[in-house]
C-alpha cells in the first residue's frame, strides 16, 4: 500500500479489524486504543479515539491532518489514512512489528532478549534522525512535544521511527478546552513545566532523557529509584561523576567490553548536553546526528566487533537523490501516559 494520509472510510476500517476485535487490540494510549488492522494484504495499526466529538472539530482535525501527512521520513511512522465519521477519529499508521522500545527496555520478558548495546545506539541515532528532519520543517508545528519510549516504535530489524508527531496538537485541535500544557511526566523540559514554553529545545530534552533510558534500562521515572531523588536525569548526572557508580548505574549490556563503555560514556555526555537546564544550552538535535552517526557506523562496519545481521540496512539515509554522509547535517531534507491540558503546579 504505497498511498499516504488517505481518507479511509470506517467500514473498510472496521472490516480491516475485524469490527475492531479484542483479538486485535494492540494497546492503548491517550489518543484512544489501538488495532492490528489488514488492508489489501498490509498489515497496519488502527488508532481510534475514545472520545466523543461534535461535528465543530472537523475543519480543524482535517486542518492538522493535511500538515501531518506531508511529513515523510525513514524515522518516523507514516500515517497512510484516516476517517472521521460522526463522532469518529481514526488514525491508520504503517504496523511496527517490533512493539515500542519501552517493551524492549523495561519489559525484556515481553520479547525474546534485551536489545544488545550496538543496537540501542542505532535506535537512538534513528531518533536523532526523524526528529532532526522534524525541526528541520517550516515553522514550529513540528514539535513533538510527547518524545518517550512508548512513542518510538521497532520495526522488523529493530530500526526506530518516531511516532505520534502532530498527535499532541491534534488532540488539542479536538478538545480546545485544554490548555496548552501537554506531555508525559519524566520527560518535560523544565522551562515547559513552568512556563508551557514550547521550542524545540523542549524535544531535545526528552531526547536526553531517552538516551538515559538506553544506557540504563530505567525509566524516567523509576519506582527503584530513592524517593528524594526520583528523577533519572538528577540520578544519572550524579552518577556519571564517579566510574564505579556509572557502572553500576548503566544497563550491564554497556560493561561487556572496553568498546561498549567508552560507546556508552560519549552517548551519556550527549545525554547530559541535551538535559541541560537552561534550553539555550542545548543543542540542536543535528548534534546529537553527528555525534551518533560515526558511533553506529564504526560499531557495525567492524567485522571483528560483531558480525553485520543480515538483512540490515546499516547504509546512511538517501534523500531527494542525495547520499548524506554520517557527519553532515540532516537539517536540510526535507506506563506513563500523555496528558493534555493538565493544570500543573510544581
Ligand atoms: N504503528 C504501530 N504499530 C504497532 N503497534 C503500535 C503502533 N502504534 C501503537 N502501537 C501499540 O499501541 C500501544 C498504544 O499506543 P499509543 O500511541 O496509543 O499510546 P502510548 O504511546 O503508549 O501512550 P500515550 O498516548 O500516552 O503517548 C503502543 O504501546 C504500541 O504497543
Ligand atoms: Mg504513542
Amino acid at each position: 500500500m504505497k498511498a499516504h494520509g488517505q481518507p479511509m472510510s470506517l467500514k473498510t476500517l472496521r472490516k480491516a479489524t475485524n469490527n475492531f476485535c479484542q483479538t486485535n487490540f494492540l494497546g492503548r494510549g491517550g489518543f484512544g486504543v489501538v488495532f492490528r488492522g489488514e488492508l489489501n494484504g498490509t498489515i497496519v495499526a488502527v488508532k481510534r479515539s475514545n472520545s466523543f466529538f461534535g461535528e465543530v472539530d472537523e475543519r480543524s482535525f482535517n486542518a492538522e491532518i493535511s500538515m501531518i501527512k506531508t511529513v515523510r521520513h525513514r524515522n518516523l511512522v507514516a500515517l497512510l489514512g484516516y476517517c472521521m465519521k460522526k463522532e469518529e477519529r481514526l488514525l491508520v499508521y504503517e504496523f511496527m512489528s517490533n512493539g515500542t522500545l519501552a517493551d524492549h527496555l523495561f519489559y525484556p520478558c515481553k520479547r525474546t532478549y534485551p536489545l544488545d548495546w550496538k543496537q540501542r545506539v542505532t535506535i537512538a541515532l534513528d531518533v536523532a534522525r526523524g526528529m532532526d528532519y522534524l525541526h528541520s520543517l517550516a515553522n514550529e508545528s513540528f514539535i513533538h512535544r510527547d518524545l518517550k519510549p512508548s512513542n518510538i516504535l521497532l520495526n522488523d530489524d529493530l530500526r526506530a521511527k518516531v511516532s505520534d508527531f502532530g498527535l499532541v496538537k491534534l488532540v488539542h485541535t479536538m478538545r480546545p478546552m485544554t490548555t496548552k500544557l501537554a506531555g508525559t511526566f519524566g520527560y518535560l523540559a523544565p522551562e515547559y513545566a513552568f512556563n508551557g514554553k514550547v521550542t524545540k529545545k523542549v524535544d531535545v530534552y526528552a531526547f536526553g532523557v531517552v538516551l538515559m533510558e538506553i544506557i540504563t534500562s530505567k525509566k524516567a521515572l523509576d519506582p527503584s529509584f530513592p524517593e528524594d531523588e526520583h528523577h533519572i536525569v538528577v540520578l544519572f548526572k550524579k552518577s556519571f561523576e564517579t566510574e564505579n557508580q556509572f557502572k553500576q548505574f548503566m544497563d550491564p549490556v554497556f560493561c561487556v567490553d572496553n568498546e561498549a563503555y567508552a560507546c556508552a560514556r560519549k552517548v551519556s555526555e550527549l545525554a547530559i548536553y541535551c538535559t541541560a537546564r537552561d534550553p539555550q544550552h542545548r543543542p540542536e538535535m543535528c548534534h546529537a546526528v553527528n555525534v551518533l552517526g560515526p558511533m553506529v557506523e564504526k560499531q557495525w562496519s567492524r567485522p571483528s566487533s560483531g558480525s553485520l545481521q543480515p538483512g540490515l540496512d546499516y547504509s546512511f539515509p538517501q534523500f531527494n537523490g542525495l547520499l548524506l554522509s554520517p557527519t553532515s547535517s540532516m537539517t536540510n531534507y526535507g506506563e506513563q501516559s500523555t496528558f493534555t491540558g493538565a493544570n500543573l503546579t510544581l
